[in-house]
């Protein structure tokens, strides 16, 4: 099992969501969180000054899928969030040691 972490735009959440529907995965975590990437964040002209915003808001994704179909859920995300300009976000995938569902006490993972 992995778990595949990735920083979007919030505006592209909805085609993030769609895209992963479309390759079966639908459990998820969703978090508003704020970041900045290569760039150290972008500089704003406010007032004829010019102000660096230092950490802008993202969407942080959470989805911890089986490894058979972390290639798939890799490509949905890139597909869903590109749009071609710097700050698109980044995605990171990390291996899961143990996972378990509650309800049923099992023990989740091929
Ligand atoms: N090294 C990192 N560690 C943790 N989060 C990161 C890292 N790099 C980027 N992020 C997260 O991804 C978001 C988007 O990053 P961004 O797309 O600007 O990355 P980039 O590497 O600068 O790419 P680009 O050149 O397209 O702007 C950041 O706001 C932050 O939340
Ligand atoms: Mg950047």
């Amino acid at each position: 099992m992995k778990k595949v972490e990735a920083y979007i735009r919030a505006e592209r959440l909805e085609a993030v969501k769609k895209a992963l529907e479309k390759v079966g995965v639908t459990g998820m975590t969703v978090c508003e969180a704020r970041g900045r990437g290569e760039e150290s964040g972008i500089e704003l002209e406010y007032r004829g000054k010019k102000v660096r915003v230092d950490l802008l808001p993202r969407i942080k994704v959470e989805i911890f899928v089986e490894d058979d179909i972390v290639e798939r859920v890799v490509k949905a995300i890139i597909e869903a969030a590109y749009t071609g300009k710097p700050g698109d976000g980044r995605i990171f995938v990390l291996p899961v040691v143990e996972a378990y569902k509650i309800r049923t006490k099992e023990k989740l993972g091929k």
